[in-house]
């Protein structure tokens, strides 16, 4: 499979669950907008992931125009690349039923992230949640996607990609190469997992990593938090009593310490030492301010945009539509070729 060069193409994906926080912005959202410089991108806000768990129906429309504005409003260009949501492309969910065939039943029962949400209530939780990373794989794979931007949280997930797009390369290879498709039809996409803050933890608990479902409020900046909300929270953040050190060794089995200065160093676009070089010695009484004037200088713009352009709702919507036929113009090719290769007949 070495062989075959695949065209470079970015695809990633927010769930529209609950409001975005600075994990999704950090670990994701601004990775989105960098490599709209170097690649041709599709974003996508994954609604058909979101309802693995229950989502009202009075409230699923609102959170999915959120999640777009926060793409805009962050700075990514629905008209030079693509940005829609999964449920306006039923290529989706198609690919998908193929890769439950391809995937193993142990690959699955191997997911962390599962094995979490699921918690104890294991027997109660959907079919579809379980499944999830199969459809994962096909929103990568539906674009023939070579890099995915993903927190640290999705690597997991990423593998399981890798791992389907391969099996289909072997299992379909003789079909594949017969159909003038050479050595590999799909590509091993490739996690982009990078910088400071891959793994943004809770304000409260810097053991446990930020997360829309963490119950306290106070435990996640949002993306749509004002200025005083943020000041609140960073006040409130657990820390420990020492000072900053001044070497990044330093912050070693002090993880609330590590957590600020991560954010610190990925909202300010530089290294941790290079923050523990100005503020090293520093206590977090003089650190904490100096942290919410860099969140609000960045964050109160966006939250502002996305507040502006919810109020339009037809616009997001105009973005969507014209997004998701843009999307489904390359799935629907990935899709007649799939069906040929598997050996359905089709129209
Ligand atoms: P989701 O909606 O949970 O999160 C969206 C993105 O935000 C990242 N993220 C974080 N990064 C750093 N620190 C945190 N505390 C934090 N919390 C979340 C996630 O890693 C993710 O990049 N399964 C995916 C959505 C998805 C997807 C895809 C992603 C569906 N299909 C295809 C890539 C490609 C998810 O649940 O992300």
């Amino acid at each position: 499979m070495a062989g075959k060069q695949f065209k470079q193409r970015v695809f990633s994906g927010i769930q529209p669950s609950g409001s975005l926080h600075l994990g999704n912005y950090l670990g994701a959202i601004v990775k989105f907008v960098e490599l709209q410089q170097s690649h041709e991108c599709i974003y996508c806000v994954v609604d058909l992931h979101a309802i693995t768990v229950w989502q009202d129906p009075n409230e699923l429309p609102a959170a999915i125009r959120d999640v777009t504005a926060s793409y805009i409003a962050a700075g990514i260009d629905p008209k030079k690349h693509i940005v829609f949501n999964q449920s306006q492309v039923a290529e989706h969910a198609e690919l998908a039923w193929v890769f439950n065939c391809v995937a193993r039943l142990g690959w699955l029962n191997r997911m962390t992230q599962f094995k979490e949400k699921a918690g104890k209530d294991r027997e109660n939780v959907s079919v579809g949640l379980y499944a999830y990373p199969t459809l994962m794989a096909a929103d990568i794979l539906l674009y023939l996607a070579t890099h995915v931007p993903v927190g640290e949280d999705q690597k997991q997930h990423l593998e399981l990609s890798r791992d389907i797009a391969q099996k289909f390369n072997n299992d379909f290879g003789a079909s594949i190469a017969a159909r003038g498709h050479g050595e590999a039809f799909f590509p091993q996409p490739e996690p982009l997992i990078q910088g400071p803050a891959t793994r943004v933890m809770s304000l409260r608990d810097g053991t446990k990593k930020m997360s829309k479902s963490d119950p306290s409020d106070q435990s996640r900046i949002n993306m749509t938090d004002d200025a005083d909300a943020i000041a609140l929270k960073i006040r409130r953040a657990k820390t420990d009593p020492d000072a900053l050190p001044s070497e990044e060794k330093g912050l070693d089995h002090r993880p609330e310490a590590d957590n600020l200065v991560s954010i610190y160093a990925a909202v300010a676009g530089i290294s941790k030492a290079e923050v523990l070089r100005h503020h090293g010695g520093a206590q977090f009484s003089a650190f904490k301010p100096a942290l919410t004037d860099l969140l609000v200088a960045k964050l109160d713009p966006i939250g502002k945009e996305v507040r502006r352009l919810m109020q339009d709702p037809a616009y997001i919507d105009s973005i969507l539509a014209d997004g998701s036929a843009r999307a489904q113009a390359i799935a629907t090719e990935t899709m007649k070729a799939v069906k040929d290769i598997v050996g359905f007949v089709r129209r």
